[in-house]
């Protein structure tokens, strides 16, 4: 049961259940229709016109083969997969295999109403007159090797999250994963993702107002009492008492430190005293810090709660965007030294992260907008769609409005789960593809001193040179280098840093090569939401590019 494969009719959903599966588990999740469309280079309709239903099949048996070879997949396959014993019998082995049922009504209306979705193109079988009897008779004939499913779920009444939910709990219950061991918070609708780590999974919670409801959130966890809430002084000013009055609500004990806002607040000074202060109320390890702010706040309270009594609980409550898409996602804590940023830190995972997005309001423009660029980062590396959402919804976004924008961090959220959930050490090399931007990203903030732009900001520009970058190695599709450039612009982030002194940028990207090895590993991108890593980006080119972005 490594896998969760989806089969059903079009219109039941596979694609959009699929994908919720998958941040449900922490899971990758790949559409077998929308990797055949992505290698064919056309439309699923083309392919059936220009090249016939039998070459249809031959690259969608061979995308299913790859799919089913990986483990921890949700794969969504088309309708008619199934219907090739090679294909069945692969399914049947490599996964539970679920298919989604719906009466050939609910698939004739719902095929009748607007859809984005891949299945659209599967339509050339179900096109032309009397649809409602082609799918009764199309369906009728696959219905025997929809029997095969080892579990079925009729989503005629079911929103798409819920049906979602019963699928991962048909995995919980048929892989013996039982209810002795479910997935934290299933079937919470706030549940963004879970990060599976090699010492136990843990949920993300993203929603809108969930701080006044926090200490409900901590009872359900469960933690133990008391609570350690560490925050700074400008988060602390907005969100510290409410925080406290849900805490004391809930009948959660809890001791509070606050320190200065600000990046220097990273230092083992602070962590020293938050040691002592610790001590001093006989914490003990099974006790549980509550890391309250930005980035800032979870880097250092996740390197005291990792070291403190060789570790504590650990809780992040991220109120930056920065820290609710990135830092409080993937067990990286860290203070600074005055010879460099994060020197001293360790991977530590937190028990439970809960994002509270409506805290977002009093988040600093400037701060908002950087933060934006890491999220976007995700879409380009591995979500087409999320790229899209942003594109469609940039005013909504930038507007904060809560549904939308919940969304959309829930969804980025989820990448950076999936990514850590793969690779949580850093070690397999996938965790290298959330590098995309940051290798001139890095150079600009270090060679400018830190002092003109934030992380997110030298990020995007970062971006902008990676993209022109693999546009010159024809990795990079002009139209995503477009498309990308227009999308960073409306999200107000910087394109270019004219005027910057070239040679003290490069000095820094060489410092940085130099602590990565002996090749310059560059993300870049094949096209949208599909990232890969280059070793063999020219010095020169890299030259060139930055020259242009410097102009
Ligand atoms: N561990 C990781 O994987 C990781 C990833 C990204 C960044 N980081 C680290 O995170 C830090 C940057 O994060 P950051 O930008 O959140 O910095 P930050 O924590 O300093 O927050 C920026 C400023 O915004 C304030 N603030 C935060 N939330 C607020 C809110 N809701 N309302 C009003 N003010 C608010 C803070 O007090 C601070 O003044 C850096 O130290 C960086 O190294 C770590
Ligand atoms: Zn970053």
């Amino acid at each position: 049961m490594n896998n969760i494969i989806l089969t059903g009719f079009s219109g039941t959903g596979k694609t959009q259940v699929g994908r919720a599966v998958a941040r449900l588990l922490g899971w990758e999740f790949l559409d077998t229709d929308e990797e055949v469309v992505r290698r064919a280079g056309k439309p699923i309709a083309r392919i059936f016109a220009e090249e016939g239903e039998a070459s249809f099949r031959a690259l969608e048996g061979t995308v299913l083969q790859e799919a089913c070879a990986g483990d921890r997949r949700v794969i969504a396959t088309g309708g008619g997969a199934i219907m090739d014993p090679a294909n069945q019998a692969l399914m049947e082995a490599r996964g539970l295999l679920v298919c989604l049922e719906a009466r050939a009504e609910t698939i004739h209306t719902r095929l009748g109403g607007p859809q984005r979705s891949p299945e659209e193109e599967v339509r050339p079988l179900l096109e032309g007159p009397e649809r409602l009897e082609r799918v009764q008779l199309l369906k009728g004939r696959r219905q025997a090797a929809y029997a095969r499913a080892h579990w079925t779920v009729h989503t005629d009444r079911l929103p798409l999250e819920e049906v979602a939910q019963e699928v991962v709990r048909a995995w919980q219950y048929l892989s013996g994963r039982g209810p002795g061991e479910p997935v934290p918070f299933a079937g919470d609708a706030d549940l963004a993702a879970v990060v599976e780590t090699s010492s136990r999974p843990y949920p993300v919670l993203v929603g809108w107002d969930l701080l006044s409801r926090i200490g409900e959130i901590l009872g359900k966890a469960p933690i133990a009492d008391p609570v350690y809430l560490v925050s700074d002084s400008r988060v602390f000013e907005h969100y510290g008492r409410p925080v406290q009055q849900a805490l004391q609500e809930a009948e959660i004990p809890c001791h509070t430190f606050v320190f200065p806002a600000g990046e220097t607040s990273k230092s083992l000074e602070l962590a020293s005293s938050l040691y002592g202060w610790l001590a001093e109320r006989r914490a003990q390890r099974g006790h549980t810090l509550l890391a309250l702010g930005g980035g800032v706040v979870t880097d250092l309270v996740g390197f005291v709660a990792a070291t403190y009594n060789r570790g504590m609980h650990l809780v992040h409550l991220p109120t930056s965007l920065t820290a609710m898409v990135d830092a409080a996602i993937g067990g990286k804590t860290a203070v600074n030294l005055p010879q460099a940023k994060n020197l001293v830190g360790a991977f530590y995972q937190p028990r439970l992260v809960v994002a509270d997005v409506a805290t977002l309001k009093t988040l600093p423009q400037r701060e908002l907008l950087e933060g934006w660029a890491e999220a976007i980062k995700h879409a380009l590396i591995l979500d087409a769609d999320l790229f899209h959402t942003f594109e469609e919804g940039t005013e909504l976004l930038l507007a904060l409005a809560p549904e939308p924008t919940t969304q959309v961090i829930r969804r980025s959220v989820a990448i950076k789960a999936h990514v850590v959930s793969q690779d949580e050490r850093e070690t397999t090399g996938y965790r290298t593809l959330l590098n995309y931007g940051h290798t001139i990203g890095h150079a600009l903030e270090a060679g400018t001193g830190y002092g003109r732009f934030l992380h997110g900001e030298a990020v995007a520009v970062g971006m902008v040179g990676a993209a022109h970058i693999g546009q010159r190695l024809g990795v990079t599709p002009p139209e995503v280098v477009e498309r990308q450039d227009a999308l960073l612009r409306r999200f107000q982030l910087p394109v270019r840093c004219p005027g910057v002194d070239l040679g003290t940028v490069e000095e820094a990207m060489a410092l940085d090569k130099k602590a990565l090895g002996p090749s310059l590993r560059w993300v870049l991108l094949e096209s949208l939401g599909h990232a890969v890593v280059r070793a063999d980006v020219p010095a020169s080119l890299a030259h060139e590019v930055l020259a242009e972005l410097a102009r």
